[in-house]
C-alpha cells in the first residue's frame, strides 16, 4: 500500500493525535485472560518462499522462475530463491520444528508447478505427489493438522504465457489442479485454501507490476484479475463440495485486508474508510460472504462513474450476470483473514488531479496516512498498530453477519539475531487484540504467524526477515535457529495466556 498517494505529514500529525486516542481502546483489559481451550494456534509458510528444489523431482517452471531468471535486477537484494529454505529436501527438519513451537497447525502451499508441470492434468509428476504425501504424513504423525493454500501465486509458466489470470479460462485451470490435489490429499487433509489474497495477487501482480507477471494496468487487468479470481475460487470450492463431499472438509479463500481508520471525525473521511474498504476487501469478500452477492454497490458506482467521465463506454469493472453472482455467492466456509498494518484515510481538498489516467487508486479517490510511531524498521510497507486488528475483526463481524474467522497470516520483520524485541511487541499486541474481539463476541478460532523460518520474499528477496526461526542463507544447508519470538510464541501457545514479563534467553528452548 506504499503506492498510495501521499499526503502532507503536517495535517496527519494535527488530527493524529486525537484519532488515536479516539481508537486506542484495546489490550489489556484483563491481563490473564486465556485463549479459549478450542482456539487453534498455526504457522505458515508457500511452497515458493520455502520449498527451494526449483529444478528437482519434476518440478516445471512458474512464473516467478521466469520474471526471476530473465531479469538478473529483479530482485531487491539480488538474493537467490532456487534453494530458499530447502524444505523439498528439509521437510522433516520443518516438523521438527512445529513440534518445538507446539503448534497445532501448519498452513503451507503446494506448487502447482511441481504437481502438474504443464499446468493442466495432462501429465501429473509422481514425484511431487509423492513429496506433499510424505509432508502431510509427517505432520499427522507428529500430531500436526495440515492446512493447505491451493494457490498461493506460484503460477506454471506455461498458463501464464497464455494469459494467466487475465484468461478466463483460468477457473477451468484450477478447478482441474483442485481436483487433482483433493483427490490425492483430500483423505488426510479437512482445511483447504483456495487463493491467496486476491487483492494482493492483483494489485502487485497486474496493477503495479511488482511481483510476477510484472503487468502495469491499475485500471483494468487489476479489475479482470479479480473478477477471474472470485471465478476460479468459486469452481474450486464447488468441484470440492460437488465431487469430494464424502472427504468432510471445509473450504475457504483468504482475503488479505489492513485496517482503516477514518483521520478525522468528517463525513469524508468516513466515506473514505468505506471506499477503502470497497476497493481492498469488498471487491472479493461481498461477492463471496454478503447475503446478495455481487460486488459492493459503493465500487460500481465509483469505478462506473470514473470510467464514463474517462470517456469509457463501459464500466472497467466488467459486471457479473446474474448466474455467476449466484454461482459465486456463498463459497466459503469460513472467512481466512491475512492482516498486517493499519491506515487512516482521509478525503479531502489535498487530493487533485483526479482521473489523470485510469487506475483503481484514482477510483477509490482516498489519501492514507500512517502514524510515525507505527513504523518497523526493518520494513517499507509494513506498519504496527494492533488495535487495528480489533476494529478489522469487530467490522468484519457487523460488515459479513458474523463469520467464523481463521486469522491465516499475521507477523512482523525484525532486524537479524535472536533478540526480535519488535517482533514480539507485534505479537503480543495483535495476539491481545485478538482477545480483546474474541471479548466482544468475534468468532476468530485460529491464529497463524506468518512465518516459520525467514522465507523468500518474492521481490524484497531475503531483505525482510519475518521467520520465527532465522535461517543462514549462506549456508548451503540451511541451518536455523529460534529467535526469541519463537520461545516467546512457543509459551503463549503452552500456557494459552501472553505474560508480558516472559524473558528467555537463548538456552531456553
Ligand atoms: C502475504 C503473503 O501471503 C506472503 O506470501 C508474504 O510473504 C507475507 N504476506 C508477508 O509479506
Amino acid at each position: 500500500m506504499k503506492y498510495f498517494r501521499n499526503i502532507t505529514l503536517l495535517l496527519g500529525f494535527i488530527y493524529v493525535t486525537s484519532a488515536t486516542k479516539l481508537k486506542n481502546t484495546y489490550n489489556g483489559r484483563n491481563e490473564n485472560r486465556t485463549f479459549p481451550p478450542e482456539f487453534l494456534f498455526g504457522v505458515a509458510t508457500s511452497a515458493f518462499q520455502v520449498e527451494g528444489g526449483w529444478n528437482q523431482g519434476g518440478r516445471g517452471w512458474s512464473m516467478w522462475d521466469y520474471e526471476i531468471k530473465t531479469d538478473p535486477g529483479y530482485i531487491s537484494d539480488g538474493s537467490k530463491y532456487e534453494v530458499a529454505a530447502d524444505s523439498y529436501n528439509q521437510y522433516k527438519r520443518d516438523v521438527g520444528l512445529l513440534k518445538e513451537l507446539g503448534v497445532n497447525v501448519y498452513r503451507f502451499s503446494l506448487s502447482w508447478p511441481r504437481i502438474l508441470p504443464l499446468g493442466t492434468p495432462d501429465y501429473v509428476n509422481p514425484e511431487g505427489i509423492a513429496y506433499y504425501n510424505k509432508l502431510i504424513d509427517e505432520l499427522l504423525a507428529n500430531g500436526i493438522t495440515p492446512m493447505i493454500t491451493i494457490y498461493h501465486w506460484d503460477l506454471p509458466l506455461r498458463l501464464a504465457e497464455l494469459g494467466g489470470w487475465l484468461n478466463e479460462d483460468i477457473a477451468t485451470w484450477l478447478g482441474d489442479y483442485a481436483r487433482v490435489v483433493y483427490q490425492n490429499f483430500g483423505d488426510r487433509v479437512k482445511t483447504w485454501l483456495t487463493i491467496n489474497e486476491p487483492f494482493i495477487l492483483c494489485s502487485l501482480g497486474y496493477a503495479f507490476g511488482t511481483h510476477a507477471p510484472r503487468v502495469i494496468s491499475p485500471g483494468e487487468d487489476f479489475y479482470e484479475c479479480g473478477r477471474n479470481v472470485l471465478l476460479a475460487h468459486a469452481r474450486m470450492y464447488h468441484i470440492y463440495h460437488d465431487e469430494f463431499k464424502s472427504q468432510g472438509g471445509k473450504v475457504a479463500v483468504i482475503i488479505s485486508c489492513d485496517m482503516a481508520l477514518p483521520l478525522t471525525d468528517s463525513l469524508d473521511d468516513a466515506e473514505a474508510a468505506e471506499d477503502y474498504f470497497a476497493f481492498t476487501l469488498g471487491q472479493y469478500a461481498h461477492p463471496i460472504f454478503s447475503p446478495q452477492g455481487n460486488y459492493p454497490q459503493r465500487l460500481i458506482d465509483r469505478v462506473s462513474r470514473a470510467s464514463s467521465l474517462q470517456g469509457y463506454k463501459q464500466s472497467r469493472l466488467r459486471p457479473f450476470t446474474p448466474e455467476q453472482i449466484n454461482y459465486i455467492r456463498g463459497t466459503s466456509d469460513f472467512f481466512g483473514l491475512n492482516s498486517y498494518s493499519s491506515y487512516y484515510v482521509y478525503r479531502n481538498d489535498s487530493l487533485k488531479e483526479r482521473f489523470a489516467a485510469p487506475s483503481f487508486e484514482d477510483d477509490m479517490y482516498i489519501g492514507t496516512y500512517t502514524a510515525p510511531e507505527w513504523a518497523i524498521e526493518t520494513s517499507s510497507w509494513m506498519y504496527r498498530y494492533a488495535p487495528g486488528l480489533y476494529n478489522l475483526l469487530v467490522y468484519l463481524k457487523k460488515v459479513y453477519n458474523d463469520p467464523v474467522i481463521y486469522i491465516t497470516e499475521n507477523g512482523s520483520s525484525d532486524k537479524m539475531g535472536f533478540y526480535d524485541e519488535e517482533k514480539i511487541a507485534y505479537y503480543r499486541g495483535y495476539l491481545n487484540a485478538v482477545l480483546d474481539a474474541i471479548d466482544d463476541g468475534v468468532d476468530v478460532r485460529m491464529y497463524t504467524a506468518w512465518s516459520l523460518m525467514d522465507t523468500f520474499e518474492w521481490n524484497h528477496g531475503y531483505s525482510m526477515r519475518m521467520g520465527l526461526y532465522e535461517m543462514d542463507i549462506e549456508d548451503p544447508n540451511r541451518p536455523v535457529f529460534p529467535r526469541k519470538s519463537a520461545l516467546v510464541y512457543k509459551e503463549i501457545i503452552r500456557s494459552r495466556v501472553i505474560d508480558p514479563d516472559y524473558n528467555p534467553e537463548p538456552n531456553d528452548l
